[in-house]
């Protein structure tokens, strides 16, 4: 058996998506920023798209502009709302994805920005109050980046407040949605965020694919120069599969989102009640409940003499998930998130994400491996 639960990775390409990018891949190349039919019918798959996108999140179709995913989209809010916004203080956390901490840092290096770390409590969670603190201090000086749910640990940030207390103090609001858009539902009616992220391949779309919403009553500055495509904020000849196929996964996603949400969170429930029949010592990474992703399970292990290689166990076993080591020694950096938490350094840390292509067999399957690799473990560890 052949089990795929690294989904917060990446998911696969659904079969219906790629039906629908198939035509752009062969008989519909024209280059949209022609004026010939060819180009003609690119240009209208594109602003089709762009429309099923902000349909579905409550945007103005002018809101949205395609990108090559959630690092692009990343980069393209912090540098230069920094620039266009004078923004002299990022408020941010020490777990975000590297998409955000690593632009931060280089904004901060090349003396434009001071980054304030948010407190996160012993789970993960921002604290509030000492947000609250940093964004009246900095207020109107301040852009605040913090995602609407972590990766590796899968909490779930409050976006809706943290949108609300920027509005008050005047700071702007990115929050990087990659994990959420798709599986949760999102109104930019109601949600006052000023721009969030996109990534089609974390929904079952094509890699190299995403969007950012920008907030109507904000400009920004584009991050590549050259063609005016995307309306002079992201030049390059567009990736017309790609964003036709981003479009359709999305529209799939949320027309089943309720049904898919159910199901998948059974699978999550399903494997951790069932890992901890099997190992009663394990313990969970980040919150656990309706303030987590239902997608991500993170989970750590008991420590023993082979917990190095429990991943590696799983990996010989045909069974993909992530490492999340908390370990900072040596060429394995770990993970920046888990460093954050205090979890002792000797467990062992496995991040479990699912989709709806995952089954209860399937699960089964990792239980049983698992079971055999601790009783084989605790053999060992006696006869050493
Ligand atoms: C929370 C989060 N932000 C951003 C990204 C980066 O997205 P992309 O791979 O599309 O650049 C990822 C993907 O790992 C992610 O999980």
């Amino acid at each position: 058996m052949k089990v795929y639960l690294d989904n917060a990775a990446t998911t696969a390409l659904d079969p219906s998506v790629l039906e629908v990018m198939m035509p752009y891949l062969t008989e519909q190349y024209g280059n949209p920023s022609s004026i010939h039919g060819y180009g003609r019918e690119t240009k209208a798959a594109i602003e089709k798209a762009r429309k099923t996108i902000a349909k579905y999140l409550n945007a103005s179709v002018g809101e949205i502009f395609f990108t090559s995913g959630g690092t692009e989209s990343a980069n393209l809010v912090l540098k230069c709302a920094v620039d266009k916004y004078a923004v002299k203080h990022i408020i941010t956390s020490k777990i975000e994805h590297h998409c955000v901490t690593h632009p931060v840092e280089e904004l901060e290096k090349a003396g434009k920005i001071q980054a304030h770390y948010v407190k996160l409590d012993e789970r993960g969670n921002v604290i509030m109050e000492d947000l609250e603190r940093l964004v009246a201090q900095y207020g109107a000086e301040a852009l605040v980046a913090l995602m609407h749910a972590n990766n590796e640990i899968g909490n779930l940030l409050d976006i809706d407040a943290v949108a609300n207390l920027c509005k008050e103090h005047g700071a702007l609001f990115f929050s990087d949605t990659v994990q959420t858009v798709a599986h949760y539902p999102i109104d930019l009616q109601k949600t006052p965020v000023h721009f969030i992220s996109g990534a089609g391949h974390k929904f079952h779309g094509p890699k190299g694919t995403g969007f950012v919403f920008i907030r109507s009553d904000k400009q920004l500055c584009p991050l590549l120069h050259g063609g005016s495509q995307e309306r002079n904020m992201r030049a390059g000849t567009e990736n017309i599969y790609g964003i036709v196929g981003l479009a359709k996964a999305l529209q799939t996603s949320y027309d089943h989102v309720e049904e898919y949400h159910s199901y998948i969170k059974s699978l999550k429930e399903y494997l951790y009640s069932e890992l901890l029949k099997a190992i009663p010592d394990i313990k969970i990474n980040g919150n656990y409940g309706d303030n987590s992703l239902y997608t991500v399970l993170n989970v750590s292990f008991p420590a023993n003499d082979n917990s190095d290689f429990l991943i590696y166990n799983l990996d010989i076993n045909n069974i993909a998930a992530s490492a999340g080591s908390a370990c900072t020694s040596g060429s394995e950096q770990g993970s920046h998130v888990l460093r954050e938490l205090p979890i002792e350094p000797s467990r062992a840390n496995v991040r479990f994400s699912f989709s709806r292509h995952n089954t209860y067999e399937e699960l089964d399957y990792v239980v049983e491996k698992m079971k055999g690799f601790y009783a084989v473990a605790h053999q060992e560890s006696k006869v050493s």
